[in-house]
This record gives structure tokens, C-alpha cells and sequence, in this order.
């Protein structure tokens, strides 16, 4: 069913493949109105064609000029339900040891995973507000845990999830939740391990189950487990 002007939004950062494209069907087929952005815009209006609530904005989320067009998207739909920080960098591959992480990839992974988050979120914050709405922001097991290797991505995400904890503190009106998927079988996780057969590993789909808990706001802000989300899911 096509969605209608009083069918909530959602805003959802890297929804060309993935964990993202996976959220914004699901999204979708519930008749929410979406808007979605990826770097390449060919492969995102090829992910969303058909889907008749999306809006697709290409663009990469660290330009302030591509931020203030999935703003004027969001304006243009009237309201804000639902943002979704789900893009990221992982950084070079194979994983390099801090040692010889180059800062300057550093300050790119730090600028796409945290910095355009934060930016995202004070442009659209006030309709967020409004709405009561849901702020999502997808984190990683390499946020808590010292894997070698992912020292660069795990500090990113560590500060995802301070982000998603001082905005729960800030903002009582809102939910606000960082959540670890769990390993997927996407190409962010080959890129992560080249060569490896990865096949193995839950795909994204599997996991939107445990993001659409936390848009129905059933439990109060803070930060999940994917997996814990699932077990409470009735098969
Ligand atoms: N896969 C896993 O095992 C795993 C585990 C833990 C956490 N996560 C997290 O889950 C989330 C989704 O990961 P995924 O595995 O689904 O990744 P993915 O398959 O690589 O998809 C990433 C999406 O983000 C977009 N994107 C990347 N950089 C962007 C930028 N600068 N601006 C705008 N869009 C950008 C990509 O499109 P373009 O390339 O066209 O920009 C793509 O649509 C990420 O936050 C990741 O850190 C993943």
C-alpha cells in the first residue's frame, strides 16, 4: 500500500545495501515514508526503485551541504518519527593494528561515524522532537570489545554510544538507542575479513526484527544487543 501524508517518516543514513537497504524495505512494505542516502547514487535508486514511499538523496553524510538536503527532505515531509545513523566507515583493509593506522584514516572514520551523526541529528531535532520520535543509532561489538585490528572502528563506535547515551540524558522526551547488530553478511563485514568466506554469517534482514523493537519504542532508551532484542521476538 502506498504510504499517505499522515504516514510517519524515517530518516535512514546508508540504505543502498546492507543492514540499511534491509531497514528501509522493511520500512517501506509498513507504509512509513522514508528518506535514504548512500555515496553512490546509481546503486541507491536502483536499491529503492519501486519502493513508493522512498525518497532517495544521494550524497556522502560528512558533506554539511548533502546534510542540509536530507534535512530539507525530511522538512518537505513534514515530520520526523524516525533517524537512523546505520552508514559507516570501517577504514582501511585488511584491518591495520593502531600502530600503523594512518591518523588521516582515523579522522575519516571519526568523521562519518560520529561527527555526521551529531551534525544529522541537530539539523533534524527539533521535528524529532516534535514527533516523540526514535533516534537509532547502530553501533558494534568493537565499541566494548578489544579485538586487534578494529581499534579505529571500535572508538567510533564507542563514541556512537556515548553520542546515543548523552542525547538519552539531554532529551527524556525521546528514545534514543545504540544497538550492535551482531556480525552480518554484508560487504562492510567482507571488507572487514578479505578473502574469508563470510557466507556463514546472519543476513542483514535477520536483524530488522530487533530495530523495529526499538521504533515501536518498547523499551526505554539505552543501548542493545540485537541478539537480546531477537530472543524476545515470538517466531
Ligand atoms: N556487517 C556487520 O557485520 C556489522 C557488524 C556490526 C556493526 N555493523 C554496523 O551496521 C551498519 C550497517 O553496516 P552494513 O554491514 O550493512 O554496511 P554496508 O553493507 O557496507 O552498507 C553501508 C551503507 O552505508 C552507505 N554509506 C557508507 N558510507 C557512507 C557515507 N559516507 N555517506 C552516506 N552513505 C554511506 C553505503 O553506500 P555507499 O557506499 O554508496 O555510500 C551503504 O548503503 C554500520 O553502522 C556498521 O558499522 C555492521
Amino acid at each position: 500500500m502506498t504510504p499517505d501524508r499522515t504516514s510517519p517518516v524515517a530518516l535512514v543514513t546508508g540504505g543502498s545495501q546492507g543492514l540499511g537497504l534491509a531497514l528501509v524495505r522493511a520500512l517501506d512494505a509498513a507504509r512509513w515514508r522514508v528518506v535514504a542516502d548512500a555515496r553512490h547514487g546509481d546503486v541507491l535508486a536502483r536499491a529503492v526503485a519501486g519502493l513508493a514511499g522512498v525518497t532517495a538523496v544521494p550524497g556522502d553524510v560528512t558533506d554539511p551541504a548533502h546534510r542540509a538536503e536530507l534535512a530539507a527532505a525530511v522538512a518537505g515531509l513534514g515530520r520526523l518519527d524516525l533517524l537512523v545513523h546505520n552508514a559507516s566507515a570501517l577504514g582501511p583493509s585488511p584491518l591495520p593494528a593502531l600502530a600503523d593506522l594512518p591518523v588521516a584514516d582515523l579522522e575519516h572514520i571519526l568523521a562519518v561515524n560520529v561527527v555526521a551523526p551529531l551534525a544529522l541529528t541537530q539539523l533534524v531535532l527539533d521535528e524529532l522532537r516534535s514527533a516523540g520520535g526514535t533516534l537509532v543509532a547502530v553501533s558494534s561489538d568493537a565499541a566494548v570489545e578489544a579485538y586487534a585490528g578494529w581499534g579505529g572502528y571500535g572508538s567510533s563506535k564507542a563514541g556512537v554510544d556515548q553520542l546515543a547515551a548523552v542525547l538519552a540524558a539531554e532529551h527524556p522526551d525521546l528514545h534514543v538507542y545504540a544497538v550492535d547488530p551482531g556480525d552480518m553478511n554484508t560487504a562492510m563485514h567482507q571488507r572487514a575479513f578479505p578473502g574469508e568466506d563470510i557466507s556463514d554469517r546472519p543476513l542483514p534482514e535477520t536483524v530488522v526484527p530487533a530495530l523495529l523493537r526499538l521504533v515501536r519504542q518498547e523499551l526505554p532508551s539505552g543501548r542493545y544487543r540485537a541478539a537480546d532484542l531477537l530472543a524476545a521476538v515470538p517466531a
